[in-house]
């Protein structure tokens, strides 16, 4: 096989073989095939497309390049929730105690964040002594035990998707539904997931910021699932606006527990509902989708989501009490109302610029290896839709730094207040079960 056929085959515009493919795949991961020749067969990809099965087929070789965890000591159906990323984005952090409260095993790999605000690891790691050094046998054995634990990333997964990710980055083929839904799929499935719920994002905050693209990639991705045999689906989500009211990594721990006991913002409870439900009927905890839903709204009013949640933190070495005494957390020396400027209704939250003011602050990473403020951030008091008089306070800064002149001019050019009445987004637009 050469790879000067492949790249011909493709930009011809006829489908790569599983053989085809698997040759590219493997040769780039082992170094015997040249960047030059992957760039050409990824501009060939990015103008001709992939059918639903060669993007299967590019999925599982990219999973096979690398290491893949093994789940199967963990007794039940393993759901793993991935989200396309967002602005203020807790809903992981309120997912995983909520649906293993109901009984689905929730075996956590994630990483620390980059961007705007942390990963959810960094965000748990402000609760006090909690961490996520354990060993993969301890990891399984705390999920058998309580369904639900966190570990780190480790090993050596889909290195292939690595390598053709950083070269994507130059060569102008990132915005391509075919590589994004492979990459991401690639690693959700190596992670050892039996089944998958997609929370694919859609807005000015968002990668995906048009809804028909949000509902391409989504479709895209569920049919990946379901031909390498994991069951997958996926809820589009708005992110026109932050998702609750917190941005920051101790703020968004205090929101999770707020939501837990049953009183968090209702967009944030919402969506959680929604992709919940859909994680407990794929783990076969429940038959409908309705009664998943019952199942979950009850342990958020019972006590059980929020003890499911205690009982986690402290098998990680976390100290619980941090849910009913939420000053325990880590506090910033200073908090800042941001008046507004005029009265009317608030039309815009641009959801990127609240993030960028968040890095400003230091709740995020600018590079990989840099130090974040786990205690910064923002609560928003009002979201798209809601009325607002001059001089009321839009938001509270939480900074470690008095200095915020260039943060608050950030956060009032991304906050428009129209005097005409604004409905609030809708915030699920659509549920991907079949492609
Ligand atoms: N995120 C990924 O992991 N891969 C992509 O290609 C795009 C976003
Ligand atoms: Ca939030």
């Amino acid at each position: 096989m050469r790879m000067y056929d492949i790249i011909e085959k493709k930009r011809d515009g006829h489908a790569l073989t599983k053989d085809e493919i698997k040759f590219f795949i493997d040769g780039y991961t082992k170094n015997e095939i040249p960047d030059y020749q992957v760039s050409a067969l990824l501009m060939a990809i990015y103008f001709q497309d992939m059918n639903h099965e060669e993007r299967a087929q590019l999925t599982q070789a990219m999973v096979e390049s690398g290491d893949q965890i093994d789940l199967s000591k963990i007794n039940g159906i393993k759901v793993d929730k991935h989200s396309t990323g967002g602005v203020g984005d807790t809903t992981t952090l309120i997912l995983a105690p909520l649906v293993a409260s109901v009984g689905v095993p929730v075996a956590k790999m994630s990483g620390r964040g980059l961007g705007h605000t942390g990963g959810t690891i960094d965000k748990l790691e402000s609760v006090p002594g909690f961490h996520v050094e354990i060993s993969n046998d301890e990891f399984i054995d705390l999920v058998n035990k309580n369904k639900v634990a966190v570990v780190g990333q480790s090993g050596n997964l889909t290195p292939a998707d690595k390598k053709i990710y950083g070269l994507r980055d130059v060569t102008a083929t990132v915005n391509s539904i075919p590589l994004i839904a492979s990459s991401i799929m690639s690693k959700k499935i190596a992670s050892g997931a039996d089944a998958i719920v997609l929370d694919v994002k859609t807005g000015a905050g968002a990668f995906m910021k048009k809804l028909d693209e949000a509902k391409e990639l989504a479709t895209a991705m569920v049919a990946i699932g379901n031909k390498v045999g994991r069951n997958t689906m996926a809820v589009i989500s708005d992110m026109s606006q932050p998702l609750g009211n917190a941005i920051g990594n101790a703020l968004e721990v205090s929101e999770a527990i707020e939501t837990l006991r049953g009183s968090g913002p209702k967009d944030l409870t919402e969506l959680c509902l929604t992709l919940g439900s859909q994680m407990v009927v794929l783990a076969k905890q429940a038959e409908s989708i309705d009664e998943a839903r019952a199942k979950l709204e009850a342990n958020l009013h019972n006590g059980k989501a929020l003890q499911q949640f205690k009982v986690f933190l402290e098998s990680q070495g976390g100290d619980a009490s941090v849910v009913d005494n939420p000053e325990k957390l880590p506090q910033a020396s200073y908090q800042i109302e941001l008046p507004a400027k005029s009265s009317g209704t608030i039309a815009e939250i641009v959801a990127d610029d609240i993030g960028t003011a968040a890095m400003m602050l230091g709740a995020g990473r600018a590079t990989k290896d840099a130090e974040i403020d786990l205690a910064v951030g923002m609560v928003l008091h009002k979201k798209i839709g809601d009325k607002v008089n001059e001089g009321e306070s839009l938001l509270t800064i939480y900074a470690n730094s008095e200095n915020l002149d260039e943060v608050k001019e950030k956060l009032y050019n991304s906050i428009s207040i129209s005097r005409d009445d604004v409905t609030a987004p809708t915030l699920i637009h659509d549920i991907i079960t079949t492609a």
